[in-house]
């Protein structure tokens, strides 16, 4: 396993988990090596879905993703939601918590999207004094996902990968890497995914996501309705060899399959390093440009006996 980033563990091959999969889990503890949970599906939880939660986190390093911190919003931060995250990140003792780099809304409102931002110096300013008084209160960095995205503002003087690098540079948060959106926003606005990738700090990505897309003809959409595709498991063998192995998952949202076949495809993502380093082994070259690709996922042995939820 690579080493911990930013004291964050490796935790190996993940799963984004759904509420249609919660019962199957618990009754079945499949190996999966960690889950991932929408933090907003589960900050408010009381009785058995609560119970349901904290039997999961007994049994698999659990982490926190949100999708409504709005970290870019001129809006005040909600320090009720930010308290109430800190402490549910505590009892289930979250490996880390992360959200995007987004707005998701103004004036009080919330849109339920993950809407972007014209990224220039001035935003950066706002955006990290924000990441700042996040981190101050959670005691721990962010970490920060690559949202996809379908429009630029014509103010933007930054590209989204040189914004993320330089707010984590300046912060010390970290970074959540989109494989699917990188590829996604790269069609879309005709920038080069790889390059882009690069111009990256690798020492701040702590976590890689994967999902499948929609191919519209014109312009890509974010769907996470299926598997992931096969140019997007290309861009992924590169985004663990340039960072040299971190934590992988796979959301699944929109026609959800059964637990078993999203599986699989975590499954995927753990023998796509693998078949990668044996032709490396093979050809004689670690064929990474950097100490080389992860090794093999551990599995987390079961340490307490529960009930089915
Ligand atoms: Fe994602």
């Amino acid at each position: 396993m690579s080493a911990a980033r930013l004291g964050f563990p490796h935790l190996g091959f993940g799963v984004g988990l759904r509420h249609a999969h919660v019962a199957y889990v618990l009754r079945h503890q499949p190996p999966v090596d960690w889950f991932e949970v929408i933090t907003e599906n589960v900050l408010e939880s009381r009785g058995r879905p609560r119970a349901a939660l904290d039997q999961l986190a007994e049994r698999y390093p659990i982490v926190l993703h949100g999708i409504s911190l709005s970290i870019g919003s001129t809006d005040s931060l909600d320090l009720d939601y930010l308290n109430k995250l800190k402490a549910l990140a505590n009892d289930v003792r979250a490996r880390w918590i992360s959200d995007h780099l987004c707005w998701a809304g103004v004036g009080g409102h919330t849109t339920h999207d993950l809407l972007p931002l014209p990224l220039d110096e001035r935003t950066l300013d706002h955006v990290a004094e924000r990441v700042m008084r996040v981190q101050d209160i959670f005691e721990r960095p962010l970490v920060l996902e690559n949202p996809s995205t379908y429009v630029t503002f014509t103010r933007s003087t930054l590209g989204e990968c040189e914004f993320l690098g330089r707010l984590a540079e300046r912060t010390g948060c970290g970074l959540l890497l989109d494989v699917n959106n990188l590829y996604v926003s790269a069609r879309n606005h005709g920038f080069d995914a790889r390059a882009a990738m690069r111009s990256l700090p690798r020492d701040h990505i702590v976590q890689l996501h994967l999902a499948g897309h929609t191919d519209c003809g014109t312009h890509l959409v974010d769907t996470h309705d299926g598997p992931v595709a096969e140019l997007v498991w290309d861009l992924y063998a590169d985004a663990q060899a340039f960072t040299g192995g971190v934590s992988t998952l796979v959301e699944w949202d929109a026609r959800l399959p059964s637990f078993e076949r999203l599986h699989a495809e975590t499954l995927r993502a753990r023998d796509r390093l693998e078949g990668g380093r044996q032709r490396a082994a093979s050809s004689g070259t670690n064929g990474t440009e950097s100490q080389g690709l992860p090794h093999p996922v551990t599995t987390v042995t079961p340490e307490l006996e529960f009930r089915d939820g």
